[in-house]
């Protein structure tokens, strides 16, 4: 009898009973029930300490230098890119090490990889190192590295990027040397760079100096960086956060602090999101960040154990004059996280994935463990339960774990997780340790290859198709796309995604745009408008997915918002940039 009740609600759910206030907005919304999938199926390759899709049918994964078994030119490889369909893996060629670069697609659809460390077995540092990968459909296309003319103006070693609206890079923080488990002043690059590089508020191509980046030592690495519709970021570290103007070099306001003492950035690292933007909303912008830890940024790092437990503190804050008033809101997760990947799904629910219960990010070596760690494992108690959180839901009963099946593999240090073009997500990686570790009984946290996707409810519904997207769609343009519903559905909206660039936890330029749309009577053309400015989407890659009333998207097919030209290149900036800096790939590796 439950079964069958259970069978019609869910029939009953199909029909939207997203209820309309008297304001007429909508205050909840129903989405599509029944049980998620999880499969594992195939392997990376090299560790998915970086990860980013860049086509309808591929990512790119980037590792650090170590002893992964696929090798490139006769060498260990360290950079992959992946079907996502077939899993098959092609090795890439970066010649530098990519261990903890961060990356950003600009606004002519190239993905641009930056900094990372100066270890190496083969290859040069990557401290300073500018990578450029620009995705092809033919399998030919590798990532290109010129340190004379092209690089970094100071060592960067867990900095964090965005796509700003010109579509050029910005590139924040970090450490100028790496390996360190904490920043400090003697290590920290309290600045930030634009690729290509700008003549800007008077520094000539060069590094700028930004103070938030020392009033947050000691725990600010890979900080949280957010491009705002206002065209200012929201950029969090350690305990603080912050609006800031590029374009006058000024900090706008300092926001409250992450309430109770978390801290959210590495080696306590939180996952973090820019809820959906939506014209219902007025594209008001509002920031989650989940997880994360309470642990003191001056406790020696060895005197830290593995087992304390993280925090289960979600804080969410509206970024407008009375939102900043009011504060962080606090929720609470069913279960404590830290190195959480927050993902944002097609039906503007954020998926909650990843991660640990226990611990802090990181790995050492013997001799230079933290207290309880697992093998080389700074973290425990791996997260295999992800949870569903929906901003629409009244506070209270937004967390849900239902229908969707525990993993059975940690994804702890160096896991990522992305949403792909079909609408799965894709777990990778893995690898709290020091080179390539192979999966035996000895190391409980081996170096991870193994891929799974997660099939949400809407994968198993009757989902729109379409087709005439646009291979650009500029600012405030109008297309028309043909579509084919499925039955029950009375009315769609368009979203806009950018999956990001997941590494740390952080994923750069992770973002999801609702689009105006109209459909036609009979149902079978929408008329879309593209986003009304290059700050609430960035110029640069799309991807677009049309999603019924119930919450079932349908493919998001890939498009480039803009005109798809370069960002700006101002030569004179450059030509000073190099001039006042050296060829970082000249000396200054060291090999293992
Ligand atoms: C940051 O701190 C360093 C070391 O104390 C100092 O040299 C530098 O001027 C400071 N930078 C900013 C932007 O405050
Ligand atoms: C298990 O892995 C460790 C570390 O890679 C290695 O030293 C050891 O030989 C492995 N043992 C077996 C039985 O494969
Ligand atoms: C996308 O998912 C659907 C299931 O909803 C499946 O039938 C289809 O084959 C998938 N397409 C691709 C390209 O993976
Ligand atoms: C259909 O959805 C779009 C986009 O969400 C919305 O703008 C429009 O008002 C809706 N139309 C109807 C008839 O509900
Ligand atoms: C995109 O722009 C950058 C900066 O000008 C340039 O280096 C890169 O080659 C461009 N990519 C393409 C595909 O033209
Ligand atoms: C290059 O740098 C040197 C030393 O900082 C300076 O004297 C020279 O004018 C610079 N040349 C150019 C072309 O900027």
């Amino acid at each position: 009898m439950y079964q069958i009740l259970r069978a019609l609600l869910t029939l009953l759910l199909l029909v939207p009973l997203a209820l309309t206030s008297d304001h007429g907005t909508v205050s909840s919304r129903a989405f599509v029930t029944g049980p998620w999938s999880l499969v594992q199926q195939g392997t990376t390759g090299v560790s998915a300490m970086q990860l980013v899709i860049v086509s309808e049918t591929s990512a790119v994964i980037l590792d650090k230098v170590e002893h992964n078994p696929l090798m490139v030119n006769g060498h260990i490889a360290w950079g992959a890119e992946l079907n996502i369909n077939t899993q098959s893996v092609r090795a890439l060629n970066p010649t530098s090490n990519t261990w903890c670069a961060t990356g950003s697609f600009i606004g002519n659809g190239t993905l641009v990889s930056t900094a990372g460390n100066p270890i190496v077995i083969t290859g040069a540092s990557g401290l300073q190192a500018v990578r450029l990968f620009t995705p092809c459909s033919d399998e030919t296309c590798d990532i290109l590295e010129d340190p004379t003319r092209i690089r970094l103006t100071s060592p960067r070693w867990y900095p964090s990027s965005a796509r700003i609206s010109d579509g050029s890079m910005i590139i924040i923080g970090g450490s100028m040397f790496g390996p360190v488990y904490l920043n400090s002043a003697s290590v920290n690059n309290p600045t930030y760079e634009f690729f290509p590089p700008k003549n800007i508020n008077g520094f000539n191509g060069l590094q700028i100096p930004m103070q938030f980046l020392n009033d947050t030592l000691n725990a600010n690495q890979f900080p949280i960086v957010k491009q705002l519709p206002d065209d200012t970021l929201f950029i969090a570290a350690n305990q603080q956060a912050m609006i800031f103007d590029w374009k006058t070099n000024t900090e706008v306001l300092r926001l409250p602090d992450i309430p109770n003492g978390v801290r959210v950035t590495s080696p306590f690292s939180a996952g973090s999101v820019l809820l959906p933007l939506t014209p219902e909303n007025n594209y008001t912008p509002e920031v989650m960040i989940c997880g994360g830890s309470t642990i003191s940024d001056t406790q020696d790092i060895f005197t830290i154990s593995a087992e304390t437990p993280a925090s289960a503190q979600c804080s969410r804050i509206v970024l407008t004059a009375e939102g900043i008033a009011a504060g962080w809101s606090v929720e609470t997760m069913p279960m404590a996280r830290i190195m959480t990947d927050l993902i944002i799904l097609p039906d503007d629910r954020i998926m909650i994935v990843n991660g640990a219960q226990t611990g802090i990010a990181g790995f050492g070596s013997p001799g230079a463990d933290i207290i309880d760690a697992v093998g080389n494992s700074f973290a425990d108690n791996p997260a295999f339960t992800p949870v569903i959180y929906d901003p629409s839901a009244a506070a209270g009963s937004r967390f849900s774990s239902d229908g969707i099946p525990a993993s059975t593999i940690a994804r702890m240090y160096h896991s990522t997780a992305t949403l792909t073009p079909n609408g799965t997500i894709m777990l990778a990686g893995s690898n709290p340790n020091t080179d390539f570790t192979e999966m035996n009984s000895t190391i409980k946290y081996p170096t991870e290859y193994r891929l799974e996707f997660y099939s949400p409810a809407y994968m198993s519904q009757a989902r729109p198709t379409y087709t005439g997207l646009p291979a650009t769609v500029d600012y405030g343009s109008v297309f028309r796309l043909s579509i084919t519903l499925p039955s029950e559905a009375k009315n769609v909206s368009v979203v806009l995604m950018d999956f990001g660039f997941a590494t740390h936890g952080v994923h750069m330029d992770q973002r999801s745009v609702k689009l105006v749309s109209e459909l036609a009577l009979d149902k079978k053309s929408l008329t879309v408008t593209g986003p009304p400015t290059s700050a609430l989407y960035s110029p640069g890659p799309a991807f677009l997915f049309v999603v019924t009333d119930g919450g079932v998207p349908s493919f998001g097919h890939r498009t480039i918002i803009g005109t798809g030209a370069s960002p700006p290149v101002d030569e004179a900036a450059i030509a000073n940039m190099l001039n006042e800096t050296s060829d970082p790939s000249a000396g200054s590796t060291w090999s293992t």
